[in-house]
């Protein structure tokens, strides 16, 4: 048996307590497709309102809700249906297709191969003699595939229709709508956090590459002729490790440490919009409790572009069972899209300048997989500390927020327990009560689940209305009346008290 990874751990945990598992279980499961269960949904949301706040609600961009299946001259104008397209090596004996790029990397431990191209991947499966994975058997030469997933629209004779690939689409068929919503003034944006299917070759890497996934992702529209970025002066000093399109080329290793001021300034990141992005992007994932030092942004060299971009900057950061992880880019992606769509649908998207000119909107993108990005959650805070699983989920993730216990099961311990969570969901969060097993095992549990607090109702309790509180990070208890409680709960999850503020400290002899 291969030594359990951090992942094999993560994910044991993640069945077993319901934040996600493979799905079709019943059936004998499939690649590439998860389900999330209660605590996984509810983690998943929080980390989709995080990123509202920082990309969204500040800013006071747009918002859009658009189809997922889109018909044929969508995906041919944007240029999908031409360039959207990997290498797949399919195996003469079992019949089973791979990424011919992944297979290279797994055999010789290159990154990145994608971006060396098609004549060279080939070449690279031939030198290395790579054969099937899962059967032995010799593979065929890589040829192109179109991962995406291909319908029809209504019954007979209806229109083919595709399952989008990235919701950005929606953003530019929509863009006069949003134009007009945002008052006729550039820079705008739309965002949107929906759900994209692409029809991976062979997804492996557990949940990392599936085949059906929510995007969050927005369309930043700006004049060309106007490029700078009205709160770039708010991430200017943000300092972040970079490999430029020039280091990738050159392979070098080591990361340039930069400020975000330093790298517009110098033309390693191309644009303000890009810049600010990408420093918002870095206190984002910080704030999802990965820390700086494992985050960076990795340039794409050209063949590893996607057709409409003009420079994109992977966001990656690090787990320790497969390194560095892209879990988002941030795309220049000029005015490649919407001049496409004016073109193919003949309706004029241009812009009139004050002096008379007129301009198609160039369009940075970022974009984030929040299924990635629920993964380096869980990845940044699993803890194993004395025989214990713990969870440090930030305190605005937490799918439950707080826990309730009774000391005991007796002495109506229980009904005044169950008087405390009533009173903290009357004021609006989320509790778990739970009584079963010994007070330790209870902690364990809540500590498991990344519970922040956990609240105990003992004889103090039932004579002078006294609780105490545990902190899930360090183990420390405060105690407190129960009049006290909403109050200084729900100053602790605005982030205005840290749990020592909460009362009075317990000292156990
Ligand atoms: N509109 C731009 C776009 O779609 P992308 O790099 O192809 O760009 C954006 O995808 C993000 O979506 C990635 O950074 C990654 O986090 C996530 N992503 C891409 N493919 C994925 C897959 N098969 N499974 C899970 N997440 C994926």
């Amino acid at each position: 048996m291969p030594p359990r990874t951090r992942y094999d751990t993560i994910s044991e945990i993640a069945k077993r307590r319901g934040f996600f598992w493979p799905s079709f279980e019943i059936y004998g499961g499939m690649s590439g497709y998860v389900t999330y269960g209660d605590l996984g949904t509810k983690l998943k949301r929080s980390i989709e309102a995080l990123w509202k706040e920082y990309f969204v609600r500040k800013q006071g961009f747009l918002e859009l809700d658009d189809p997922i299946i889109n018909p044929e001259r969508v995906f041919e104008a944007s240029g999908h249906l031409e360039n959207f397209k990997e290498y797949s090596a399919e195996c003469t004996q079992c019949g089973r297709s791979f990424r011919a790029d992944h297979l290279v990397e797994e055999k010789t431990g290159m990154e990145n191969v994608e971006a060396m191209g098609g004549e060279a991947i080939k070449h690279l499966m031939l030198e290395h003699r790579i054969r099937c994975p899962n059967c032995g058997g010799e593979l065929k030469e890589p040829v192109l595939f179109l991962p995406m997933f291909k319908t029809e629209i209504g019954a007979t004779g209806g229109e083919v229709g595709y399952a989008r690939p990235e919701t950005a689409q929606a953003m530019f068929l929509n863009y006069k709508r949003g134009y007009q919503h945002a008052r006729e003034k550039l820079p705008f944006a739309v965002a949107q956090s929906s759900k994209v299917m692409r029809n991976e070759i062979s997804p492996r890497r557990g949940a990392i590459r599936v085949r059906e996934f929510t995007i969050m992702e927005l369309e930043l529209f700006f004049d060309p002729q106007d490029p700078g970025c009205p709160w770039f002066r708010e991430v200017e000093n943000v300092v972040i490790k970079l490999s430029t399109e020039e280091m990738e080329a050159k392979e070098v290793k080591e990361l340039l440490e930069t400020s975000i001021g330093e790298a517009v300034e110098d033309g390693l990141i191309l644009t303000e919009w890009q810049g600010y992005f990408m420093g918002v992007s870095q206190r984002f994932i910080t704030a999802l409790g990965m820390p700086p030092e494992k985050q960076r942004f990795r340039a794409h060299l050209p063949d590893e572009r996607a057709h409409y971009s003009a420079q994109t900057y992977d966001h990656e950061v690090l787990f320790e069972t497969w390194g560095w992880i892209e879990i988002s880019g941030c795309a220049y992606r000029t005015d490649f899209d919407l001049r496409n769509h004016m073109e193919a649908s003949g309706v004029d998207m241009t812009v009139l300048r004050e002096d008379g000119t007129r301009y198609v909107p160039h369009v940075v993108e970022p974009s984030y997989g929040l299924d990635r990005l629920f993964l380096s959650v869980l990845e940044a805070t699993y803890e194993r500390k004395q025989k214990r699983n713990i969870l440090h989920l930030p305190r605005e993730l937490a799918p439950y927020q707080v826990a309730v216990f009774p000391l005991v099961t007796k002495d109506g311990l229980p009904e005044k327990a169950r008087e405390v969570h009533d009173l903290l969901l009357d004021k609006g969060f989320w509790v778990v009560y739970d009584e079963a097993g010994s007070i330790g095992r209870r902690y364990a549990r809540a500590d498991e689940i990344g519970v922040p607090l956990a609240v105990a109702v003992d004889y103090d309790t039932l004579k002078n209305d006294v609780l105490t509180i545990r902190d899930r990070d360090t183990w420390k208890q405060v105690s407190l009346s129960l009049a006290e409680l909403p109050g200084v709960l729900e100053a602790y999850f605005k982030g205005e008290k840290d749990f020592l503020d909460l009362g009075t400290l317990v000292i156990r002899g």
